[in-house]
């Protein structure tokens, strides 16, 4: 068991095993010839990098940003040094793979562009994709360009740097904001509508 569990790697490997030997029990395997298990294992993959991605975003919201100001200046560096730049790398990563797996996902079910162009029956997830979109490009063309001055990654003089400090944070908490109705809208379109 240690053996697993002190691999993050192997920890992840043992999640997918225990996956395939619940497939193997279902018989799942003898569906892989049908379009239907495609379109369900998108949608696995789908949620499994959205919840990566809102995770991270939850956890500098609800964690890091919160308890900057009551770490010693001298402690401060293991933040923006090492931690930090290691959670943006799986935040920025796990939305684009959100973005890539949602969109894959509205094509292989047929309703893309009626989504997107918010028509019925299609307005709830409609409404979902276009507010994580916007989050996705909050991301890729804000947080993480004002991320790289604010930690250093890229060198700007100190009244720059904390201007991009200031910019990352706010749009990440509109991206917290955003998230709350954007998951109401993706959980929507399968059950109560909106
Ligand atoms: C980035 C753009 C995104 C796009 C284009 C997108 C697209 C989609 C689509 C097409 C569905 C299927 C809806 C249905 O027919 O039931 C869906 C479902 C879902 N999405 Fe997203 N999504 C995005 C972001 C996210 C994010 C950030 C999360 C966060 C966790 C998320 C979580 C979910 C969940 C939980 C479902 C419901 C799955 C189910 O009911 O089986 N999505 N999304």
């Amino acid at each position: 068991m240690g053996a697993i569990f002190q691999s993050l790697g192997r920890t992840v490997l043992a999640g997918v095993v225990i996956v395939a030997v619940m497939m193997g029990i279902a018989g799942t395997f003898g569906k892989l010839g049908e379009m239907s298990f495609w379109t369900f294992f998108m949608r696995w993959l789908h949620v499994l990098s959205g919840v990566l991605w809102i995770g991270l975003l939850w956890y500098f919201n609800f964690v890091q940003i919160p308890s900057m100001p009551k770490i010693p200046d001298e402690h401060k560096p293991a933040i923006s040094k090492v931690i930090a730049p290691e959670a943006l790398f799986w935040f920025r990563w796990a939305a684009m793979a959100t973005l890539v797996t949602g969109v894959l996902l509205a094509g292989m079910n047929g309703y893309i562009g009626k989504a997107l162009a918010l028509q019925a029956p299609f307005i709830a997830i409609g409404i979902g994709m276009w507010l994580a979109i916007v989050m996705w490009f909050n991301v890729w063309f804000i947080i993480w360009p004002n991320q790289k001055k604010a930690l250093g990654i890229v060198t700007v003089e100190a009244a720059e740097k904390a201007a991009a400090a200031r910019m990352a944070m706010l749009t990440s908490r509109f991206n917290t904001m955003l998230s709350i109705p954007m998951l109401y809208c993706m959980v929507a379109q399968q059950n109560a509508g909106l």
